[in-house]
């Protein structure tokens, strides 16, 4: 008999069988770098050097592949190294890709800065909607759409079937950076992306004490390229911090259960605050992609961001004054984070096409007593 295990069960389990020789039942942290041969070639379970695969490493793979329903997965360094991973290996010099009007600062820097100067050109588009990316497309052969849902830090939300069947219409591929949603709440390869990109520093490790990151990929082929890519080019994931990746996994649904209902709390009173200009969550019935969001997403994530009508000074004020709310980048942990993203996380997309507003506040609401965190937020914005 097979069994279709659930979500929550998958997290737990999947790669992640008790160790064959000891019986740990938490796959244990392979700290090694090199393994023993029987004669020359002679690989026990496939492992040669830990840059090529570590068992660690495999049971977050494994267990990754799983949540996203996909065939394989790939752990990485950080967020980065698996974006510049994929783009290594999916465009040649030459090529041309589509880019967000919203995304992480720092996705923008790879293809503005660094792959730039490889001869791979990308046009800005805006990413919600469909028809002028489909535009875009007919101008010039593109070779891959990029697109973050939410977006980061304007919480934007992409269709991400629409975009797929108009990125395959056109020959391109769909990379989703599905950082914001995890899994639990998104699968974007079951509604047509090609690859799927996570920070794993993010919800999936979330606890704020690693940093990590992965690519999930429907196709076997596509994946063994990836792979090459990542064995000669290095930027792996070390067995402590797969496994403590590995570690947070195991809570992710209830963890994003609880963020989820945190975040639309804080939501809900920041739309009542007078000093409140406009908040940014896709739960709220009067965001623009609200509707889409509620359909491809099981909730609305944790990320909730909103603009102060006193302007930029104001906004940087509020986030000095926050008790529970740590002032930092990042996002995702158990604990709430408050950031300024013109001046931190988003400084680096000043001047660009994807600068952010000056006025704008992002939390990234934890999981603590909600009304704790009504309160600090209150508090915070009571002079602003
Ligand atoms: C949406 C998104 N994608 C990618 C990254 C990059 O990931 P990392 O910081 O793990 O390299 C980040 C980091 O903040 C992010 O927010």
């Amino acid at each position: 008999m097979t069994y279709q295990d659930g979500f929550e069960t998958l997290a737990i389990h999947a790669g992640q069988e008790p160790d064959p020789v000891t019986g740990a039942v938490v796959p244990p942290i392979y700290q090694v770098s090199t393994y023993k041969q029987d004669g020359v070639g002679g690989l026990r379970g496939g492992y040669e050097y830990s840059r090529s695969a570590n068992p660690t490493r495999t049971a977050l793979e494994q267990c990754l592949a799983a949540l996203e329903g996909a065939p394989r997965a790939l752990a990485f360094a950080s967020g980065m190294a698996a974006e510049d991973c994929l783009l290594r290996t999916v465009c040649s010099p030459g090529d041309h890709v589509l880019v967000p009007d919203d995304a992480y600062g720092g996705t923008y820097r790879l293809f503005a800065r660094v792959f730039a100067g490889w001869g791979l050109t990308h046009d800005v588009v805006p990413i919600s909607h469909v028809a002028a990316v489909r535009e875009q497309l007919a101008v010039r052969k593109t070779t891959v759409v990029w697109a973050e849902t939410p977006t980061n830090p304007l919480l934007g939300i992409a269709d991400i079937r629409a975009l797929a069947e108009a990125a395959h219409e056109a020959g391109a591929l769909l990379v989703v950076d599905n950082t914001f949603a995890s899994p639990y709440l998104q699968q974007p390869l079951a509604l047509g992306a090609d690859v799927v990109v996570h920070s794993t520093t993010k919800y999936l490790g979330g606890h704020s004490d690693v940093v990590g990151g992965a690519l999930v990929v429907a196709d076997p082929e596509l994946a063994e390229r990836l792979a090459f890519t990542q064995n000669a080019t290095g930027g792996v994931a070390g067995p402590f911090d797969s496994w403590l990746t590995l570690r947070g996994v195991k809570t992710l649904a209830a963890r994003m259960d609880r963020h989820c209902r945190n975040a639309m709390r804080v939501a809900q009173m920041l739309a009542e605050h007078p000093a409140v200009s406009e908040v940014l969550y896709p739960g709220l019935p009067s965001h623009p992609g609200h509707k889409t969001a509620q359909e491809q997403m099981r909730a609305f994530g944790g990320i909730v961001s909103f603009r102060l009508l006193a302007g930029e000074e104001a906004a940087v004020r509020a986030c000095a004054r926050t008790r529970l709310f740590t002032l930092g980048e990042s996002l995702g942990g158990v604990e709430s984070l408050i950031e300024h993203p013109a001046r931190m996380t988003h400084a680096s997309v000043t001047g660009s096409p994807l600068e952010v507003p000056s006025d704008l506040i992002r939390l990234s609401v934890g999981i603590e007593d909600c009304d704790d965190l009504l309160d600090d937020l209150r508090q915070a914005l009571s002079d602003s």
